[in-house]
């Protein structure tokens, strides 16, 4: 039998179609690459994760997370306080909140694994002037030294309810735009991609179907919002969002973090998708609500 040698795309000045063991090397030893802070690479080893903290909830801040040991665990997911005089937001000034991020995200470096990956659900704030929040936590994860993987657009479609402060009604004076998204940013800590060593390949397992994995990673994810009033929480994600991360971005048996906790969203999706969980709550209202929809699966 004749075998034809196929040729892998390039990056050309024109771009390409399609990618067929594409070679970028040409794109990542350009300038623009050659300044990034990616080439950090954490150690290795891991950590064995502490039994008694495992599949708990921590009442305190995720600032300081010292029960939990270095590179011990493989993903992170969270949703932030986003301080705009939520139940539970503190009135911090921004540059005061932004450390509260950096700190408390310098934490979740600290804890992951070499590989690990940490998303961060967030959504900008404000018209007068609007702060792309999104862009600030962006450049604290990338000062921490995380990668960063991408970005989704979470598209709250029909279950938004945006804001009815036109601006200026059928005017150009002053009209004002109303988000219907929020974003995932998603890092990693030092390398790309996740290794399992022989031991973990015996029972680590991938968790998608073809299907959801065409859809997941594309960079705009359709999901309704959850309802605040149903869950008893001001500001919880609905479900899907931290399953999609979990299915994607993780094996079976990994340990996943969600640092702001609030109702235990991500510590349910963990559950269901047979990971294990950890969580940081300060306010114990949300604890005992969480661990009450933990009890109740
Ligand atoms: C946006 S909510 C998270 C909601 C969660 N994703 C859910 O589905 O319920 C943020 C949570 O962070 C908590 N929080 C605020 N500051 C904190 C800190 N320093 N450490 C840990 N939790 C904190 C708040 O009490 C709130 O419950």
């Amino acid at each position: 039998m004749r075998r034809y040698k196929t040729e892998g795309t390039k990056t050309s000045s024109f771009g390409t179609n399609g990618r067929i063991n594409h070679d970028s090397s040409k794109f990542y030893n350009s300038r623009l690459y050659k300044d990034l802070n990616c080439n950090r690479k954490p150690l290795k080893e891991t950590n064995s994760f502490p039994k008694n903290y495992l599949n708990k909830i921590i009442l305190g801040s995720c600032t300081n997370m010292k029960k939990i040991p270095g590179n011990s665990l493989h993903l992170m997911i969270t949703s932030p306080p986003y301080n705009v005089s939520k139940e539970y937001d503190e009135d911090l000034s921004l540059k005061e909140y932004l450390e509260l991020l950096k700190e408390s995200f310098t934490e979740v470096y600290r804890v992951l694994v070499n590989g690990g990956r940490a998303c961060i659900n967030v959504a900008n704030l404000g018209r007068k002037p609007y702060i792309p929040l999104s862009d600030y936590v962006s450049k604290i994860m990338i000062d921490i030294g995380f990668n960063m993987r991408g970005e989704i657009i979470w598209d709250k479609a029909s279950s938004a309810s945006p804001s009815t402060a036109w601006g200026s009604w059928l005017s150009a004076a002053n009209p004002i735009l109303r988000d219907v998204h929020e974003y995932i940013l998603i890092f990693s800590k030092g390398e790309y991609k996740r290794d399992r060593t022989k031991k973990e390949l015996q029972f680590k397992d991938n968790t998608m179907t073809k299907d959801q994995f065409m859809e997941w990673t594309k960079s705009i994810w359709v999901m309704k919002a959850e309802s605040a009033k149903r869950v008893g929480h001001p500001a919880p994600f609905p479900l899907e969002l931290p399953s999609r991360l979990i299915h994607l971005y993780s094996f079976t048996g990994d340990i996943i973090l969600d640092p702001f906790m609030g109702s235990g969203t991500t510590a349910i999706a963990a559950i269901k998708a047979k990971r294990n969980f950890v969580g940081y709550e300060i306010n114990e209202k949300y604890v005992n609500l969480a661990n009450k929809r933990i009890s109740a699966l």
